[in-house]
């Protein structure tokens, strides 16, 4: 098994036959999830997708990574939420956080319209200067505003530097398969387009040309991710609490937010990660926060924030539990090395390799988190590799599923990202929010 959830480090929170209790709930949801019957059933593209996805598409995404590799040593992925967090989790978790800056026969990979931020706008372009730049839009609805203004920045550039002849092979469109103004102008600007499928949301779109153009440009295998994926569907078929271990997630987390646990930590041991947590808070957090319920998603990374965030988990209020990944296989090691002197009084750790370290660190970390009362959910990869990942990235969608239906949401909707939108539609004066524009002025003055 690739992944494996072990959940030993939480036993003293609940008692054994909680997981009876819940049974009977999670055989309802995999019923409502897998005959389709949910709420936001129309939006289960991604259980499939492992399989059913679509092969010629996915050809043409790795004949265009190819020329994209070939053409440029700048690519930049605009868009926002579910349409760059995915890509940008898996290139830093499987490359590295400072991809761009590694010895590499493949592009930097840069994302821009995920903000609203003249100065990470203007490094960018600068960062462009002078290098061959090849971009990627990606939109599912092709109005979000911030990967819309940039995309009017970027194609700019673009046709000044090459021409809108130029241009044309350089800008790879992601969007509806036909609807949306951004399908339509791509088309007639002769783009070549690439599909968010209508059934899969953005935050569960990461094995779809979203995730997987900008993660085949970096060069990475995107077959094992699929393969990886493919094999967790399989593998979590079965409703049991004993055997699926997805389900058994889903449900412990359950239990705990039963019992007052209202912040979930993701923990991860190292920098790669980090992207990572944030499409897991972004999958988790979209899915389940509405209706006034839902488990706050956090994240951390150590040993880095134990020496911020440390004292509170340890000693804060009781509301936390914590979801360890752990790497089990690294793929790099690093001896310490010997200090004659010893200044600093760590020779015990000479000839010691770095990776063993931070797997005491964890261990003891794990402990002492649990004796201050924090519940600690281990998730363990066998190694950092696409397939391994490929298979996380399933187990946390179908355990965020359920989660949801567990909690009684529709886990597939984000009715609640529309507030500020409008709010800032009608403060900018976009026509049609006059009325909201003289309500909303008149309590901010
Ligand atoms: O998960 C989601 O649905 C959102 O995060 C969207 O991906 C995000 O708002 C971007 O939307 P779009 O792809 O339509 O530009």
């Amino acid at each position: 098994m690739s992944v494996r959830f072990n959940d030993r480090y939480a036993a003293s929170f609940i008692s054994t036959d909680e997981y009876a209790h819940i049974q009977p709930m999670v055989n309802t949801a995999h019923s409502l999830l897998t005959k389709k019957n949910g709420a936001g059933n129309d939006f289960l593209g991604w259980i499939t997708l492992p399989e059913s996805y679509d092969k010629e598409e996915f050809s043409r995404i790795k004949a265009a990574a190819a020329r994209i590799r070939n053409s440029c040593q700048v690519f930049v992925a605009i868009g926002i939420g579910g349409s760059y967090l995915g890509a940008r989790a898996v290139i830093e978790f499987l490359k590295s956080p400072l991809y761009n800056n590694l010895k590499k026969d493949t592009p930097d990979v840069y994302f821009a319209g995920n903000n609203i931020s003249a100065s990470a706008l203007s490094e960018l372009l600068s960062i462009c200067e002078g290098k061959d730049v090849c971009i990627n839009v990606i939109s599912k609805s092709g109005t979000t505003t911030e990967p819309a203004i940039a995309f009017r920045v970027f194609r700019a550039l673009l046709e000044q530097k090459y021409g809108k002849e130029g241009a044309r092979s350089r800008i790879f469109v992601t969007t509806d398969r036909q609807k949306g103004t951004l399908k339509q102008f791509s088309d007639e600007a002769g783009y070549e387009t690439f599909v968010v499928p209508d059934d899969v949301g953005g935050r569960f779109s990461v094995l779809t040309a979203v995730g997987l153009l900008p993660i085949a440009v970096a060069g990475i295998d995107i077959d094992e991710l699929m393969a990886g994926a493919a094999e967790a569907m399989h593998e979590y078929s079965d409703p049991s609490l004993e055997a699926n271990q997805a389900y058994r997630y889903a449900a412990l987390r359950n239990i705990l937010y039963r019992k007052g646990k209202t912040t979930e930590i993701l923990v991860g041991y190292e920098p790669y990660a980090a992207m990572f947590n944030e499409w897991w808070k972004q999958l988790f957090g979209e899915s389940e926060g509405k209706d006034q319920r839902g488990i706050f998603p956090a994240s951390v990374i150590f040993s880095t924030d134990l020496h911020s965030l440390g004292q509170y988990i340890q000693d804060g209020m009781r509301n936390l539990f914590e979801t360890v990944i752990s790497v089990e296989k690294d793929t790099v090691s690093y001896t310490i090395p010997n200090d004659p002197d010893n200044i600093d009084g760590l020779n015990f750790l000479s000839g010691m390799d770095m990776n063993q370290v931070k797997k005491t660190a964890m261990q003891a970390t794990l402990l002492a988190h649990v004796d201050g009362g924090v519940p600690n959910l281990l998730i363990e990869m066998s190694d950092r590799s696409a397939r391994t990942l490929g298979h996380l990235i399933y187990f946390f969608e179908l355990a965020c599923a359920i989660s949801g239906y567990l909690l009684g949401v529709n886990p597939f909707n984000q009715p609640g990202v529309e507030a500020y939108k409008k709010n800032m539609f009608a403060l900018l004066g976009k026509p049609g929010y006059e009325d909201q524009k003289a309500a909303l002025c008149a309590r901010l003055n």
